[in-house]
């Protein structure tokens, strides 16, 4: 039987990643082999995202740069799914009548059906119903080869309407997956040589709410760091108004919990985050973020930080600004704000005009790079911990690792110690990346 290939092209979060992972495991039951090369496949998937309005551009640009390939191979088959699938359903076919057939974030299940259907029958499918059990969220995807660090999704979906954000609307309400579920998919990763995880949910903080199990996000966290193997654990997303006192204390306990926390705050003003529907004020924020460098002082703190939310004052703003220099994030993810359809903040008004949003970004970009350096500067002379992934990028006698702050180390040392946790003596630090050299045990 001749080899078909099928060629996936991702865009979004580590969750879509991840999502792209299972996708590609459940098609390989059905024959289907990877490939980098998307002229030479069979199937095409492009699993969009729509969180943001350029997301959304991109995907769209790259479909159809995809779909020329069917002018050469007919029987190309070509399926849109993931958050920007969910949202527009089949009016994809109105984007490029083309497309074959379109799947919702809760259908990734049905895939291998969808295509069996459109090959045999040479029909459009569509499937973006909602379930009240998310299928594919239990799919082992085995990590490829020699990999030391995998995803696990430990919940799927978000209930917290942010006036800003269409998540919960593409990935349906919060569901959390069984602890012992979780923690047989990550043995089954050591038995491959992962050793480090990171839980995925759109808000882990509120893992294992309304659930007929009793384990909340610390208990899965100790549950996970007793397994052996696991060497490294870390999550995203959290949300700032569910990380509990429970959470801090396991920063304190649990040496194998990596001292980084990803906790968006996306304003620093008091008016906006209640605009947004965000559910804490700044200084609960502040407060949060005081009682994690009270029990690990080093940890980094990395955010989201949104400008130009309907309503943003230059005063708002400026508030922004001091909460950065308060904080002193280690690095930040910043966006313009980007109006999405069926979202509360859609219909409020003040919106702020394109340029001043610019503006605004860049002053914010600037400050946080000063920021960054500084932070990456202040390692200099300290020893980290660095999971040693592989050799480095930008030369062959150097290695790559990350610190537990997740920040890139490259260091000389021969390829014996990929995999290995090795102690680095950080000389320099740069905007992008440090440079260390090892200590010889
Ligand atoms: N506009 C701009 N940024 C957004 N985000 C989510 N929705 C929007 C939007 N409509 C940002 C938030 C979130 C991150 C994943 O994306 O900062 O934390
Ligand atoms: Fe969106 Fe808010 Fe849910 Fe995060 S917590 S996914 S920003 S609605």
């Amino acid at each position: 039987m001749k080899n078909k290939y099928l060629y996936i092209e991702t865009f979004g979060c580590q969750m879509n990643v991840h999502d792209s992972e299972q996708m590609a495991v459940l098609l390989s039951g059905v024959g289907y082999q990877l490939t980098d090369h998307a002229q030479k496949a069979d199937l095409i998937l492009i699993n969009g995202c729509s969180i943001r309005d350029k997301a959304e551009q991109k995907a769209f640009s790259e479909l159809g740069r995809l779909l020329k390939f069917k002018d050469k191979n007919p029987r190309l088959i070509v399926g849109f799914g993931g958050c920007l699938a969910q949202h527009l359903g089949e009016k994809v076919y109105g984007r490029d009548k083309r497309v074959d057939f379109v799947f919702g974030t809760h259908n990734i299940h049905q895939l291998p059906r969808m295509v069996d259907a459109v090959l045999k029958e040479r029909r459009r499918v569509t499937q973006v119903a909602f379930s009240d059990k998310i299928e594919s969220l239990g799919i082992f995807a085995p990590p490829p080869p020699g990999s030391l660090g995998a995803f696990v999704s430990i919940m799927q979906g978000c209930n917290n309407y942010c006036a800003y954000c269409v998540v919960p609307y593409l990935r349906g309400p919060e569901m959390s997956r069984a602890p012992e579920d979780i923690c047989n998919e990550v043995e089954k990763l050591t038995r491959c040589g992962v050793q480090e995880v990171t839980l995925l949910g759109q808000n882990v903080n509120s893992y294992g709410q309304n659930t007929a199990f009793d384990c909340d996000f610390p208990k899965l966290i100790r549950l996970i760091a007793r397994i052996d193997g696991i060497r490294r654990i870390r999550f995203t997303t959290s949300h700032p108004k569910d990380l509990s006192d429970g959470l801090v204390e396991c920063f304190q306990s649990e040496k194998k919990l990596c001292g980084h926390i990803h906790l968006p705050v996306q304003s620093g003003s008091n008016r906006i985050l209640k605009r947004m529907n965000r559910g804490y004020t700044l200084e609960q924020y502040l407060a949060k973020v005081k009682r994690l460098r009270s029990v690990r002082p080093t940890m980094a703190i990395t955010s989201d930080i949104i400008v130009g939310f309907p309503g943003e004052t230059q005063k708002d703003f400026e508030e922004t600004i001091d909460m950065m220099e308060k904080i002193r994030f280690d690095s930040v993810f910043s966006f313009k704000y980007s109006e999405r359809k069926g979202t509360a903040a859609r219909q409020l008004p003040d919106k702020v005009p394109e340029a001043e949003k610019r503006k605004r970004l860049i002053r914010l970009q600037n400050l946080q790079n000063l920021h960054t350096q500084e932070k990456n500067t202040a390692l200099e002379g300290s020893i980290q911990q660095v999971l040693v992934e592989g050799r480095s990028k930008n030369s062959d006698l150097d290695l790559m690792g990350r610190t537990e702050g997740w920040k890139i180390v490259n260091f000389r040392g021969g390829s014996d110690l990929i995999g290995a946790l090795v102690d680095v003596e950080i000389t320099r630090g740069f905007l992008h990346s440090l440079r260390g050299k090892m200590i010889e045990s």
